[in-house]
């Protein structure tokens, strides 16, 4: 039996966080395996995106649920569970969790962030770094915290915030970071998941 960890991602949209991850997860020595992509949106290309790559996707529709998030997340939470899902990862996933679903979650838990935080948590970030004015962005993986974007840092990548930059252009530059960045962090994250088994 393998004994990596199983990773279960959360996406709404594009998802290539979620694709880089799991062209990580390729190479036979990475210690996670990503076993299960779900969507809140039914219409979110990402989901094509891991069907090609072979992955298990699927979308939970939040609608159903209406403003009931936490049923929402306990069905999103079940699929993790079957699943065998030790570690969550948020990839682009544009809905605030629940307290419940993050206690469930503790410390298995990971986002990812375009933003060098604790600067600029929430939305905008890349337009809110340029009217700074600041000379370096970036981006954070974090573990998920009650607190938005607020939780113990993982890792982070910086970019230069070049003369005549649109958010345009420097939210690709992140984003080239973003891929790399998570792929190294959710890999620590496995192998000290890994060391607890065994300790
Ligand atoms: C990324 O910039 C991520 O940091 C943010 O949302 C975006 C998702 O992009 N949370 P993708 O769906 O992974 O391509």
């Amino acid at each position: 039996m393998s004994d990596k960890v199983r990773v279960g991602v959360l996406i709404s949209g594009r998802g290539s966080n979620m694709e880089a991850l799991v062209e990580a997860a390729r190479a036979p020595d990475y210690p996670a395996e990503i076993a299960l992509v779900l969507s809140n949106r039914i219409d979110a290309p990402g989901l094509q995106v891991a069907e090609r790559a072979g992955v298990a996707a699927f979308a939970i529709d939040q609608r159903p649920f209406g403003k009931d998030r936490e049923a929402h997340e306990r069905a999103v939470d079940a699929e993790l569970r079957e699943a065998g899902v030790e570690l969550v990862c948020l990839a682009g996933y544009m809905r605030i969790l629940s307290p419940w679903f993050v206690n469930a979650w503790a410390g298995r838990l990971l986002n990812i962030h375009p933003s060098l935080l604790p600067h600029f948590p929430g939305t905008d970030t890349h337009a809110r770094a340029l009217a700074a004015g600041h000379q370096t962005h970036g981006c954070t993986v974090h573990w998920v915290i009650e607190a938005l974007d607020a939780g113990p840092i993982v890792g982070q990548a910086q970019v230069p915030i070049l003369e005549g930059d649109t958010e345009e252009a420097l939210a690709a530059r992140v984003l080239v970071e973003e891929h790399g960045l998570y792929a190294r962090c959710v890999a620590e994250a496995a192998r000290r998941i890994q060391a607890e088994r065994t300790a």
